[in-house]
């Protein structure tokens, strides 16, 4: 099949994906550990089981690439699956990495590079998702259970991105024409304007009626805390860490990549937070 592999094909930006694919008529491989039995495009996918890499490629042009999550390691495994979508001809990746750069994890440095060296091939560095403020991720769970936000990123403002911003951009990418040599390799995503947890508070109050407190902790804190939510104890203690770059400012930016690849500007918080208002009240007041 000439199409899109769309690895990640079932979470936030990748379901999103598949859908704009789908809908444009582009083929769409959806790639999970439980394909969807009803889904003749859908394919067993397993990082840690090499022998569906294969399979998951075949006759496919492109692919969609989200590394395993939860590592500060992907390379063991994806650098061999690389290596066969290049040999197997795929003649474009674009790779859902990271604005934030975890600390002490050179290996996902390494898989933007190598991407980045294929032409042809592109690298998507996404800011963090609005929907890390839903459930089931952590900072979602607290605000649900407990109206509170935890965090040791005080003040410093992050471009929060709907994740189906990020499908939208990548959309594009794996469906424009030609590649042009003087096209870019990498595409910082942001979404329109850099907002502290505080500010992304306020705004979930004022679509909820409910008040969200922020309650600054420290890193080591917040390492626990990922770790009690399920996290490997490294990865869990890289992204407490990134919170103190956050603090300091480091990822405070915005960019019109959204914007310049899609046509549409990039969903606003408020937008995002008037749609799932619901999602934060839905069983009644939140548990304190
Ligand atoms: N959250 C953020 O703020 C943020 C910011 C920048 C970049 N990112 C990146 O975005 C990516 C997605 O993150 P997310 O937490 O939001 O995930 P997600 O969208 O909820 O999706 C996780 C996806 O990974 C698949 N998956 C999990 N383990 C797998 C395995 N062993 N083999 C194959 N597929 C597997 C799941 O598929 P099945 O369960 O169906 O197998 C699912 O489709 C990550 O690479 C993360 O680094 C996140």
């Amino acid at each position: 099949m000439t199409g899109v592999l769309v690895t990640g094909g079932t979470g936030k930006t990748g379901s999103a994906l598949v859908e704009l694919l789908r809908g444009n008529g582009v083929p769409a491989r959806v790639a999970s550990r439980r394909p969807a039995a009803g889904d003749p495009d859908a394919v067993r996918f397993d990082w840690n089981d090499p022998a569906t890499h294969s399979a998951a490629l075949r006759g496919v042009d492109r692919v969609f690439l989200v590394p395993p999550i939860d590592t500060v390691d992907p390379m063991p495994l994806v650098g061999p699956f690389l290596a066969e979508a290049e040999h197997r001809g795929v003649r474009r990746v674009a790779l859902l990495g990271s604005a934030i750069v975890l600390p002490n994890a050179p290996s996902a440095l390494e898989l933007a590079a190598q991407v980045r060296a294929r032409p042809g091939w592109v690298v998507l560095r996404a800011a963090g998702f609005m929907q890390n403020f839903l459930r089931p991720h952590p900072v979602g769970e607290r605000i649900r259970r407990h109206g509170e936000i935890r965090t040791a990123a005080g003040d410093g403002r992050v471009g929060w991105i709907d994740a189906r911003d990020i499908a939208a951009a990548a959309a594009a990418l794996l469906t424009g024409s030609g590649i042009e040599p003087r096209d870019p390799r990498d595409y910082l995503l942001t979404g329109p304007k850099a907002l502290s947890y505080r500010d992304a508070a306020a705004i979930i109050s004022a679509h909820t009626g409910r008040p969200v407190r922020v309650v600054t902790i420290g890193a080591d804190e917040q390492a626990a805390g990922y770790r009690a939510a399920g996290m490997p104890a490294e990865f869990a203690a890289a992204l407490a860490a990134v919170e103190v770059g956050i603090r300091a400012g480091r990822e405070d930016r915005v960019s019109t990549a959204v914007l310049d690849l899609t046509g549409r500007s990039p969903r606003t918080f408020a937008e995002f937070a008037q749609e799932h208002a619901t999602e934060w009240t839905a069983n009644g007041p939140f548990e304190r």
